[in-house]
């Protein structure tokens, strides 16, 4: 049994994100990924760095092989993402072109991608991260060329390739209200424009700071308003090095439980955990962040033990199955 026969009898999905490597070569990995979850995505594989080292050159293969696992598996697939600012590849950074070529290598990238997997990924990050910390619209070399436009015709060219959910996903848009208000205006005018935009993506990656589940309600009902589907779409709970607190574990379980049941109240529709087991965290090899945050911010440990926090969401799952929330 696994938490996956809790949500087959609710409106939601819970995921995790999959690590390639360890998916490839890890059996226990893989009973753990089928046995619990019915959302699949993947961490990398469908980045473009990922998928392309040459010119309008692409190697699908990592991400077939996840895509049909989670076929066989029954699992939602989440394909994450489109358009980044990050992880473009090589020939894309570090090329010299004119606006309008860089218009037909985004289009074209979205053309064969949400193409080749228009009826296998239920749903997209279109746009990933496209405002910034300081709550202005991210530099980048789309925005360069094309102007705030680039989001809608993300979306535009997306919707004539699939019929997936196209979702625009960020990070701190419950921790910090700047960031989120200007996420609000820029979907209030996709909306208002009739840009095909489903759902917003909360990431919630909760890293030292660990919004008030009150805020994380509130915020999820702001985007509803909006007439937007809300997922949490990358949820880790970790804490910053030298602020641990006292029975670590049991803090970061009661987080994921209250954070769970506001979601679960709220109606959100997918709340996806960004990884299985603890050891093949990105916190744990990712730039600093092994130095700054604790590196067990998931529901199992790097044994595949169900941590508390597994405990927790398995509680408020079946609080919800039983009608209790
Ligand atoms: O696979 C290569 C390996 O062959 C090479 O030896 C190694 C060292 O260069 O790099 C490996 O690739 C790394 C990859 O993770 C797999 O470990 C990339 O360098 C590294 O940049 C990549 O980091 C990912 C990061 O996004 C940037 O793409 C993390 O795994 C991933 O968890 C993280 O996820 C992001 C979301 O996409 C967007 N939201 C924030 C979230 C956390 O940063």
């Amino acid at each position: 049994m696994g938490l996956r026969d809790v949500t087959s009898e609710l409106d939601v999905r819970v995921g995790a994100c999959v690590e390639y490597e360890t998916w490839k070569a890890d059996p226990e990995y893989r009973e753990i990924l089928s046995r619990e979850f019915d959302l699949l995505a993947p961490e990398n594989e469908l980045k473009w760095g990922f998928l392309s080292s040459e010119r309008e050159a692409y190697d699908f293969g990592r991400a077939d092989e996840l895509i049909g696992f989670a076929e066989r598996n029954g699992m939602s697939v989440t394909g994450h993402a489109l358009v980044w600012h990050m992880e473009k590849p090589d020939w894309v950074r570090n090329g010299e072109y004119e606006a309008g070529e860089l218009e037909t290598l985004l289009k074209t990238h979205i053309d064969t991608v949400a193409g080749r997997y228009s009826d296998r990924v239920d749903a997209w990050d279109v746009v990933n991260e496209a405002v910034d910390d300081d709550g202005e619209l991210r530099d980048s070399i789309w925005l360069d060329a094309l102007g705030e436009a680039y989001v809608e015709k993300a979306f535009e060219w997306a919707a004539e390739r699939t019929d997936a959910a196209l979702f625009y996903n960020d990070y701190w848009l419950v921790h910090d209200e700047a960031k989120r208000e200007r996420a609000y205006d820029l979907l209030s005018g996709l909306v208002e424009r009739d840009v095909p935009v489903d759902g917003v993506g909360l990431q919630m990656h909760c890293l030292g700071t660990h919004p008030d589940p009150e805020d994380v309600r509130e915020t999820v009902e702001r985007f509803q308003g909006l007439g937007l589907d809300v997922r949490v779409t990358e949820m880790d709970v970790a804490y910053r090095r030298g602020e641990e607190p006292d029975e670590m574990e049991e803090r970061q379980a009661q987080y994921y439980g209250d954070v769970f049941e506001v979601c679960l109240r709220a109606g959100v529709e997918a709340i996806t955990i960004w990884g299985v087991r603890d050891d093949t965290s990105w916190l744990r090899t990712y730039g600093e962040f092994p130095e700054r945050f604790t590196h067990d911010p998931l529901l199992f440990d790097e044994t595949g033990r169900k941590k508390r926090a597994y405990d927790e969401v398995e509680r408020v799952l079946r609080d919800a199955r039983s009608g209790k929330l």
